[in-house]
């Protein structure tokens, strides 16, 4: 079973209008300028470096189509422990900013000379229900993978890309994904922060434990995510960095180093022994 991620489907008609209208509302809330002109692009590159920034632009097209989906799932879950109505407005609109940056990834595929559309694993758009667990402490643990783990690691590797790129519509794009995963991330910190120490002490055991697994399921998804490559010549790194395409090697790295020192250290401010965990971490297979 495979979905159809297509940036241009259905951009005609009333829901296309709907869409626009949507997403102008948070560019306008941003203050987001216009994206630079991009006529000129194809030419500034050598074939090999356009196609993988097609390549590469379109997973990530696909990556946040999916997390939209995470975040819809995530609504549920604060629905379910009762969460405020300004939290569930808060994670419904992040769902729909990673519609929008799924869009952006789009445009940057087809400024490339690619279509911005893909077949891609038909994998369930949502968040786990934690068994033997209040819905809190659930939807707590699903805030904790999504803001405190994988946005954060999204951040720092946004970011680094961000420093790398010169190419002003990478650029560009870049800076509307960094500002909306920063947000995203916060959520995560918040949320849990508030959470958990009504939870109680053995709810901080339980998380502990929960973090082991997550610790190894987030390194199996970025290492999936960051293949590993051959080291292409200077000339052709130079062009890939100005995309802010950077090594596969570096990108994991970067992870890792996010983990260790700033969600690990920050986690342990929140009473957890994320250390442990990320050291126990349950090893999975990419
Ligand atoms: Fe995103
Ligand atoms: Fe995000």
């Amino acid at each position: 079973m495979t979905r159809t991620v297509d940036a241009e489907l259905g951009a005609a008609g009333v829901f296309g209008a709907e869409h626009r209208r949507l997403l102008g509302y948070l560019q306008r809330a941003r203050g987001d300028g216009p994206a630079p002109e991009t006529s000129a692009l194809r030419e500034r590159y050598t074939d090999d470096v356009r196609a993988t920034a097609v390549g590469t632009w379109r997973l990530r097209m696909v990556n946040e189509h999916r997390s939209s989906g995470v975040f819809a799932g995530l609504h549920g879950a604060m629905m379910e422990c009762g969460s405020a109505f300004a939290v569930q407005t808060t994670v419904l609109r992040m769902a729909l900013d990673e519609v929008h940056h799924a869009e952006l990834c789009g445009r940057v595929v087809a400024a490339f000379g690619g279509a911005p559309r893909a077949e891609a694993e038909a994998v369930p758009a949502s968040v786990p229900r934690h068994t033997g667990v209040s819905p809190l402490e659930s939807a707590m643990r699903n805030a904790l993978f999504v803001g405190c783990l994988a946005e954060t690691v999204a951040v720092a590797l946004v970011s680094h890309e961000r420093s790398l790129a010169t190419e002003p519509l990478v650029r560009w794009t870049l800076d509307q994904i960094l500002g909306d995963e920063v947000s995203h991330a916060r959520f995560g910190w918040t949320f849990v922060r508030d959470a958990l120490p009504g939870l109680g002490v053995e709810a901080v055991v339980r998380t502990n434990a929960y973090l082991r697994v997550a610790f190894g399921y987030l390194e199996a998804a970025e290492h999936t995510f960051l293949p590993v490559a051959d080291d292409p010549s200077a000339e052709l790194a130079a062009q890939r960095e100005a995309l802010g395409l950077c090594r596969g090697q570096d990108a994991r790295d970067l992870f890792a180093d996010t983990v260790r020192t700033v969600i690990v250290p920050q986690l342990g401010e929140l009473g957890l022994d994320a250390a442990s965990a990320w050291s126990g971490r349950r090893r999975m297979a990419a």
